[in-house]
């Protein structure tokens, strides 16, 4: 008999989940204005809100905590730091950040004014965020394939390259300070970008002078499609195709509670030693100094080793199949959701799951909503609520795609949880037409609304 697929770790510490009843949660939900961010994590049983921060450090991260040297100035862990990254990516200059907007908000404050142009594939919403605070426009030029969730394209993070032409021929060069590629590209369902889109993209952009960036909270989970999907990568290691993703960057914005498995910080990484000078007058305002921007050196410590973790090919093999696990149980029983399955979590389409139901009603939140109130699951819309009002008309903008996130944390839940998500799925699917109205938004905040919206039923 073939040996069955089996994960790379074992258990060392515990922590206890909580069941409740659906009237419980019934109620909770209601006093958390049906927006899933409200809720206290003990009236969840499964958390799929995010899988950022919520992963499960090994025994050699918490080891490399106890290590960790807090020295304001030139702390060892901050060359711990510099050096896994100057290995892992190959940039020789980086700034710590507390997490991923923290780089956001440093470098944009470096390389973006007010009417610039930010090309790439679909942008984050803090990335976003960030560009629009600064009054400038995020244009996403996605391959039109990823729009289409019943579609199996490989690489559905790709950018278009006529899209992104077009956008470099229709503005002048001083109005399009970087072109961002988000590796995988998450707002579009944790899908990857090809070598030869971001060979392609580099390409494009040298020939047009504009820097390259990659939002890379998930680098290594798109180095491993690659290695799986791409001609020529299967003998590849996955360090070896993170270091050529990246020699077509001219730097980086990390979040690293994604594939760093720590639960806080983030960085900046750069070719340039002009452009680092720049950005470190901001990361000293905004962050703290230079040698630590944020984090504690022990948190550096755990990151730096936690860069090694987040690349080893077992590693992300056992990931990256618990994903696929969630997901294939999903299409046998016929829900719909985006393919291929994403990297950090499965997205379910909630248009085609809730048909019934008008655009204004906010679908993919009241089916997230509907999830909870089943099985006790927190996931998260990435929809309508998500995408935020035109910050020019104030209208709501309607995304192509009206998904609910299900992320699923690293090295935090078992086949098991697993099996209890796809059943309380199944069961909200098997009553969906008894779904008639959705949400409304009873108060939302200018950006970034979906953290604090109130809603109520429609
Ligand atoms: N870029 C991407 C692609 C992200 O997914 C995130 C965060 C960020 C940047 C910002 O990083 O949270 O450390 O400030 N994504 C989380 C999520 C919040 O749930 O997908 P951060």
């Amino acid at each position: 008999m073939n040996l069955p697929f089996s994960e790379s770790y074992k258990i060392k510490m515990v922590e206890p989940i909580r069941r409740s009843t659906r009237e419980q949660r019934e109620q909770w939900i209601k006093d958390a204005r049906f927006n899933l961010f409200n809720l206290r994590s003990d009236q969840v049983f499964i958390d799929l809100l995010t899988d950022s921060g919520t992963g499960a450090m090994s025994q050699m991260q918490w080891s490399e905590m106890m290590l960790g040297d807090e020295s304001y100035a030139g702390a060892s862990s901050y060359y711990k730091l510099k050096n896994a990254i100057a290995e892992i990516t190959g940039f020789p200059y980086f700034l710590p950040t507390h997490q991923g907007r923290a780089a956001e908000n440093v470098l944009f404050s470096t390389m973006i004014k007010a009417g610039d142009i930010v090309p790439g594939n679909s942008h984050f919403d803090t990335t976003k965020g960030h560009i629009e605070f600064r009054k400038a426009h995020a244009v996403d030029c996605t391959i039109d394939e990823a729009f289409n969730t019943t579609l199996d394209h490989p690489f559905k993070g790709d950018v278009d390259l006529n899209k992104l032409e077009g956008v470099l021929k229709s503005y002048p060069v001083s109005q399009i300070p970087l072109i961002i590629m988000t590796v995988t590209c998450n707002s579009s369902g944790g899908q990857p970008v090809s070598m030869k889109n971001l060979r392609d993209v580099k390409q494009l952009a040298n020939q047009y002078d504009i820097p390259v960036f990659f939002d890379s909270a998930r680098f290594a989970e798109n180095a491993y499609f690659i290695k799986i999907r791409e001609e020529g990568y299967g003998d590849k290691s996955i360090r070896e195709i993170v270091r050529e993703m990246f020699s077509y960057a001219d730097g980086m914005t990390m979040s690293s509670k994604k594939d760093a498995i720590v639960n806080m910080g983030g960085f900046i990484g750069f070719n340039s030693k002009a452009l680092f000078n720049q950005a470190t007058t901001y990361n000293i305002l905004f962050e703290g100094y230079i040698s630590y921007g944020g984090m504690s050196g022990r948190d550096m410590n755990a990151l730096a080793q936690g860069l090694y973790e987040g690349t080893e090919f077992d590693y992300l093999e056992t990931r990256i199949k618990q994903v696929a696990y969630l997901g294939q149980q999903l299409k046998d029983y016929g829900i719909p959701i985006q393919y291929p399955f994403g990297g950090h979590a499965i997205f379910v389409d909630a248009k085609r799951f809730l048909p019934q139901l008008p655009k204004e009603g906010y679908v993919a939140q009241t089916l997230a909503v509907e999830l909870y109130i089943e099985g006790g699951v927190r996931g998260v819309e990435i929809g309508t609520l998500l995408a935020d009002r035109d910050p020019e008309t104030g209208l709501n903008r309607y995304p192509d795609l009206e998904l609910l996130r299900l992320a699923i944390p690293r090295r935090v839940y078992t086949n098991n949880h697993m099996d209890y998500v796809a059943a309380s799925l199944m069961n909200v699917y098997d009553r969906r037409h008894e779904i008639m109205s959705g949400l409304k938004v009873t108060r939302e905040a200018p950006i970034l609304r979906h953290f604090t919206v109130e809603l109520e039923k429609a």
